[in-house]
This record gives C-alpha cells, structure tokens and sequence, in this order.
C-alpha cells in the first residue's frame, strides 16, 4: 500500500486571491496528519503565487510526518531549501507561464546542474527525489545521479483515464516504476491522479508514495478535508 502525500499549494492558492489570512495551508495540514496523510507536499514557485517563505518556516515546524518541497534549480530556493530542511526536496521544472507543472524534468539537459543542486541538498541532510517523465533514460539518468528517490509523473495516464484508452501508459508506468526499483530508487508518482483514476496506479508492486493535491483539495470544498484525505485513504 502506498503512502499518500498530500499537495496543499491550493489552500495557499485561495488565500492568495485575497491576500488574506484565510484559509491557512498550515491549519490544513493539520488536519491532512489527522485525517491519514503520511506527507505534506508544498512547492515554493519562484513568482510565490500561493506559498509563501513564511508558510514553509511554520510548516517546518509543525509538520510532524514528512515535509516534502517540491523546487525548481533556482539558486534562492535551493537557499531556501537548505535552510529550511525538509525532510524530502523534490525536483521539478518550472515555468513562470504555466497552470501547473506541466513536464517531467529534463535531467539530461540539465545534468550538471543537477548533480550540484542534489550535492548540496544532500549535505544538509535532505532527502531528494526528481520528477520526471516515465522514460528509461530518465530514470537511468537519475540513477546515476545517485538520488534517494523519483518521482514519476502520471500526467499523460491522467489525461488518457479521461479518453478511457489508460493501458499503455498505466503499462509504461508500472513496467518503469519496475525498472526503477531495479536500479534502487525509491518511486513515487504523481500528477493528475483523483478519485477515479488512482487505483491503479496505487497497486503498481512497490511503489512508494503517491502525491496528490488537486483532487483532493477539489473535493474538500464540498465534504471538507479530512473526509477527502480519508476517502482517498481508503483507495490507497
Ligand atoms: N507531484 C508533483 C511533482 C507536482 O508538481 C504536483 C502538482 O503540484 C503534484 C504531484 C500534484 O498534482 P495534482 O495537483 O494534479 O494532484
């Protein structure tokens, strides 16, 4: 069974539409612990368009399962993340223009960097992951980078679950979550996964951790949080 880590980027979301106090990403992971998350995950974007330096310092603080930053290469927020010390950095891409993470890491291109970032992670004692697409160069890339763990990006099953054609990319997904765990990675996966579509995915043999906001998030504003952590709790 997998563990769930739990996306709070929009509760910060909604607040920040009213540059307000309410509602509180730190309140709302209280209540994710409570209600069966093994994990926060927040992602500090570079424009802060939902959390906010001042999020993560409480967060850190406070949660008392797993913090799990989602980051980009970003000299400042590799700062960030060195000083604030989650328990797991997670890599990504980021473009200023998207709605959300779109892709998986490029690490080939952006290897160098890379290795420098995950070094200078590592010596503060955090754990790190890359988000990439579910492709074997990738994953051998990653491997080779020595990181502790990879996130696979579930964004293409996602979007084939809604033309009902899943199996080819629910297959690459497990054939590589396989391949991965072969080469000692940890494998997470993430992206796009809801209600409907996660099943699946959570019997995939081994895989670690599965990161979720939207959904959940979507369907708190009409069973409240902790129904919705716990309803896909119980799917997991
Ligand atoms: N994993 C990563 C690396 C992400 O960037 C995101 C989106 O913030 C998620 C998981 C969660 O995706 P969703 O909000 O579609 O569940």
């Amino acid at each position: 069974m997998p563990k769930l880590g739990v996306n709070i980027d929009h509760v910060a979301t909604l607040r920040q539409a009213r540059r307000e106090d309410d509602p509180d990403p730190v309140l709302a992971a209280i209540v994710c612990e409570q209600s069966g998350a093994d994990s926060l995950v927040v992602h500090l974007r570079e424009d802060r368009r939902h959390i906010q330096d001042h999020d993560l310092m409480v967060l850190r603080n406070i949660v008392k399962t797993r913090l799990n930053l989602e980051m980009s290469l970003n000299t400042g927020i590799v700062d960030i993340a060195c000083n604030i010390k989650p328990d797991m950095a997670t890599i990504v891409p980021e473009r200023r223009e998207e709605v959300t993470t779109e892709g998986g890491l490029d690490v080939l291109q952006h290897k160098g960097r890379i290795a420098e970032v995950c070094n200078l992670l590592k010596r503060n004692g955090i754990q790190v992951s890359l988000f990439i697409a579910p492709e074997r160069e990738a994953i051998q890339t990653s491997a080779d980078l020595g990181v502790d763990a990879i996130e696979l990006h579930t964004g293409a099953y996602a979007a084939a679950c809604i033309r009902r054609e899943r199996s080819q990319d629910f297959q690459q997904l497990a054939s590589m979550c396989a391949f991965a765990q072969s080469l000692g990675l940890s494998v997470n996966a993430g992206h796009g996964l809801n209600y409907d579509n996660v099943r699946p995915i959570a019997r995939i043999e081994g895989i670690a951790e599965l990161n979720i906001g939207h959904a959940i998030i979507a369907r708190a504003v009409f069973v409240g949080l902790s129904a919705a952590v716990k309803e896909m709790r119980l799917l997991l």
